[in-house]
């Protein structure tokens, strides 16, 4: 395993649109180890390759509920529920926090890095971080669905 540069806003990697996993190899497990590994040394919720250089459709979440960090190829959001509105930050935009709406609760269908089909359901914070890292796979950020900037700009 090993630690990979976050890419930060303003680079144009993050505003691409990613490919699908087609091929779920050693190679993708070393790319969602290195990930894991990435966003708990950065003390993160979640992580999407694009952020670590690589334009394909995988995210790790890990939104420290004792389950360890959840990893989804190719996620689809299929189901959203609700609404909350609160504080959101990114790896890619260090010390920035913005009121962002979201989902209450998420439903998603994804593949395990084996490419066994799976599906998850989260409310609260796993549901925000899903529809973060997902929208970071289209080229969105999260500063693109800012209600009100609570950060201070100097
Ligand atoms: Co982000």
């Amino acid at each position: 395993m090993a630690l990979r540069e976050i890419f930060k806003f303003g680079d144009d990697i993050l505003r691409k649109k990613c490919r699908e996993v087609t091929a779920f190899d050693e190679k993708l497990w070393q790319l969602l180890d290195d990930m894991v590994e990435t966003l708990q040394a950065a003390d993160g919720v979640g992580l999407a390759a694009p952020q670590v250089g690589i334009l394909r459709r995988a995210i790790v979440i890990d939104v420290r509920d004792g389950n360890g960090a959840l990893e989804l190829i190719n996620p689809v959001i299929t189901e959203i529920t609700g609404v909350q509105v609160g504080n959101e930050g990114c790896l890619s935009d260090p010390g920035e926090w913005c009121e962002v709406e979201r989902p209450q609760t998420v439903k998603a269908k994804a593949f395990d890095r084996n490419g066994k089909e799976i599906e998850v359901e989260g409310s609260g914070l796993l549901a925000r971080a899903i529809c973060h890292e997902v929208d970071h796979l289209d080229g969105i950020l999260f500063i693109d669905r800012v209600k009100k900037d609570l950060a201070k700009r100097s």
